[in-house]
């Protein structure tokens, strides 16, 4: 069965403190709802994923020692392992401080620092080398939605991106669909609208790998995704889950979407 899992990219919001009370809010939540939730539940407990900014992780990582159901993830990493890069992080020591994920491809890196396909691809390659799981995400602009061309826009980034590794270098990593225009918007993708593409991008790994393949990968939904739609959203079979921006700021509500994925509601 492919992981269910709910990730919160916190991007460059939060002061350390703030971090800390989130994070520490959320534990609390989770931790509780562990004990009143019957153990036959919890077998489907998603997996929590959070995205602090990097100065954050080893205290965030802290707080969830010992704890299965939450990973620490960055947002980010160079794409070579090490070297006269001022100012960079790379996935080897992201996995040296106890990390486990990492952010690949996100939209605003695309737009704001101009990673293309090619770039991201070494940058998947150095997350495995390293042992990350890669958070792949991928995802179509609005006039690109208008002009009919969404399909082709994330076959073209998968393709370049993800798809000239072999299988089990597949089955490490996640995929994230985030239409460019529901980040941060308002404005969420419908259910349908998601399905659609989720389903695409999953017939699209049976048709370059494999059956099998296509039906491990987990793809998670991004985009104005909150504590009011999660669970619609989620309901849609091929959406295994949320990467969750704005609403991961708030403790309450990211912790009500991590309860819309894990059928306890
Ligand atoms: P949002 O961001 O939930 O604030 O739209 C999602 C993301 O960028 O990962």
């Amino acid at each position: 069965m492919r992981k269910k899992i709910v990730a919160g990219n916190w991007k460059m919001n939060l002061n350390f403190e703030e971090a800390k009370a989130l994070a520490g809010e959320l534990k609390v939540k989770l931790d509780h709802q562990r004990g009143v939730v019957p153990a036959h539940k919890a077998v489907s407990s998603p997996e929590v994923v959070l995205f602090p900014p990097y100065v954050y992780l080893t205290r965030i990582l802290d707080l969830f020692i010992n704890d299965e159901g939450v990973s620490v993830g960055a947002q980010n990493c160079h794409h070579e392992d090490h070297g006269a890069h001022t100012g960079e992080v790379s996935a080897p020591m992201i996995s040296s401080v106890g990390a486990t994920h990492v952010i690949i491809g996100h939209s605003e890196r695309r737009s704001q620092f101009g990673e293309d396909d090619e770039l991201l691809a070494q940058k998947v390659k150095q997350a495995l080398k390293s042992a990350l799981v890669p958070v792949f995400c991928c995802g179509e602009m609005l006039p690109e939605r208008e002009n009919g061309k969404h399909f082709q826009v994330v076959t073209d980034q998968l393709l370049r991106g993800l798809f000239w590794m072999d299988e089990v270098q597949l089955a490490k990593v996640v995929i994230a669909y985030e239409p460019v225009w529901a980040i941060g918007t308002g404005v969420t993708a419908s259910p349908g609208q998601a399905q659609e593409m989720h389903a695409h991008i999953r017939k699209l790994i049976g048709d370059t790998y494999s059956k099998g393949a296509a039906e491990r990968m987990s793809v998670l939904y991004g985009g104005s995704c909150n504590a009011k739609n999660a669970a619609e959203l989620f309901a849609n079979p091929d959406v295994d889950g949320g990467l969750i921006g704005g609403a991961s700021l708030k403790a309450a509500d990211f912790f009500q979407i991590i309860k819309s994925l894990d059928g306890s509601q």
